[in-house]
């Protein structure tokens, strides 16, 4: 499934509209490279979910968290340099915990997730298209992500044409 933003604003309202398909214990697993808007998508679910605080990249620790309709933890793995470093985030705990878990370059965690995960994996469009435009390849891994799909496709859709604001 693939789809596209052309704004920031856009991609919050991606991220928005799938906030109401969250479960506790969901993980979204976002990749792409620097800029590519992973923060931002983070951002729209955190407002979507209710979190009043500003979610930004976290510098110097992995992990956020944030109180919300769910709680959300926020990690950022980029820094980590190998494995080991994940598994001292905890990681079994944030999953434990019924929150939301996201993951900004996270397909290093991939192994040790003991469980489904929307991947959602962001690139830039060619400069042609525009410097804002934004493609999303989705990916439903596991039984309860796929079971999903329509609803997913059908928010991400619905995001990606919201009006602009
Ligand atoms: N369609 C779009 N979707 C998301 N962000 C966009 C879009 N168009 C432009 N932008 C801009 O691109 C930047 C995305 O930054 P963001 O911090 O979210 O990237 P990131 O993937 O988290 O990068 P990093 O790997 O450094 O954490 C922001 O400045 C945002 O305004
Ligand atoms: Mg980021």
């Amino acid at each position: 499934m693939q789809f596209r933003t052309t704004s920031a604003a856009r991609t919050r309202a991606v991220a928005a509209a799938l906030e109401p398909l969250l479960e506790p214990g969901d993980v979204v697993l976002l990749s792409g490279d620097l800029g590519a808007g992973k923060t931002v998508f983070t951002q729209g679910l955190a407002a979507a979910l209710g979190v009043v605080e500003q979610v930004t990249s976290p510098t110097f620790t992995l992990a956020q968290s944030f109180e919300g309709r769910l709680r959300l933890h926020h990690l950022d793995v980029y820094r980590l340099e190998n494995l080991g470093e994940v598994l001292d985030l905890d990681l079994p705990e944030l999953l434990d915990d019924d929150a939301v878990v996201c993951v900004e370059w996270g397909e290093v965690v991939i192994p040790e997730l003991p469980r489904d995960f929307l991947h959602l994996r962001i690139r830039l469009a060619d400069p042609d298209e525009g410097v804002d435009v934004r493609i999303f390849d989705i990916e439903l891994v596991g039984q309860s992500w796929r079971s999903r799909a329509l609803a997913v496709e059908t928010a991400c859709i619905s995001g990606a044409e919201a009006a602009p604001c």
